[in-house]
């Protein structure tokens, strides 16, 4: 069943950038990457799908009902949003921040239950940082930050789930587990995904569906296989690259003529 569907959405920082996306769908259990150079739009289009910019013309659909029949607090409880950068204010426990996950479930001046406490609990252990719990926000790095977001968004339950570079600031082995862990949510609760990448590999191995954009068009959007190849990444990064064969898989390597 269809979560997400965007179809002729236009967006335009005044006179400068602007976006376009034509049609778009992400359905229960699917994770779709958007890939593209800094600058292409991606943040702009996950902003738009959040409700934080307004579309000036196009329709997007999320669970079905369209995005402007939702207010905030109902929006938040099916879309959850980690952002590409988060300047923490104050000094909250890592598991306070998780369990902030759990207000849009909660009704006006009602305190977490135990179940929210254990779901917030839950989605530490998931995101593999429980250890992390009593630790301040502020004072743990900007990597640990992340997975604390991560952790965050899927305490909250959502039915979409929107990453701005969930791996930025992640170490080799977090990027991949970090991951791993999201596409396996998605399938064991039919969340879907969108999220933005920057490493093709890393769209290749954990996307059911990519979309390659550039100055904030999406130029195609289908499965791995038919998206990413030597041809479409030479042309949107403008770099030449080879295809390798790995364990039957194909990888993405830049090409390095020194
Ligand atoms: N608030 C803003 N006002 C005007 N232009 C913006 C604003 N935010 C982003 N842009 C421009 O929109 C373009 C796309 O940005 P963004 O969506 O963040 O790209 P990406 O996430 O792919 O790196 C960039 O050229 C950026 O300068
Ligand atoms: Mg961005």
């Amino acid at each position: 069943m269809e979560v997400i569907g965007i179809s002729g959405l236009r967006f335009s920082y005044g006179e400068g950038f602007s976006v376009r996306a034509d049609s778009l769908s992400v359905g229960e259990g699917e994770v779709l990457t958007l890939l593209g150079p800094n600058g292409s739009g991606k943040t702009t289009v996950l902003k738009c799908i959040n409700a934080l910019l307004k579309t000036s013309t196009g329709r997007i659909s999320i669970c079905g009902r369209d995005i402007s029949s939702y207010t905030r607090s109902t929006l938040s409880k099916v879309v959850g949003y980690v952002p590409q950068s988060h300047t923490p204010t104050f000094p909250f426990t890592v598991f306070d921040v998780v369990l902030m996950g759990r207000v849009s479930h909660l009704g006006l001046f009602q305190q977490p239950s135990r179940s929210d406490r254990l779901k917030a609990e839950e989605a530490l252990k998931t995101v593999g940082i429980s250890r992390l719990g009593d630790r301040i926000y502020t004072k743990i790095s900007g990597g640990e930050r992340q997975l604390v977001l991560i952790a965050r968004a899927i305490a909250q339950e959502p039915k979409l789930l929107l990453l701005d570079e969930p791996t930025a600031h992640l170490d080799f082995k977090n990027q991949i587990t970090t991951l791993s862990t999201i596409k396996r949510l998605s399938k064991e609760k039919g969340l879907a995904v969108m999220m933005s990448l920057h490493d093709p590999n890393h769209a290749l191995l954990y996307s059911d569906l990519i979309a390659l954009m550039r100055n904030g068009e999406i130029l195609i959007c289908g499965p791995p296989e038919d998206v990413v190849n030597d041809k479409t990444i030479e042309e949107i990064y403008n770099l030449p690259v080879d295809v390798v064969d790995h364990a039957g898989r194909q990888f993405i390597l830049p090409r390095v003529e020194n």
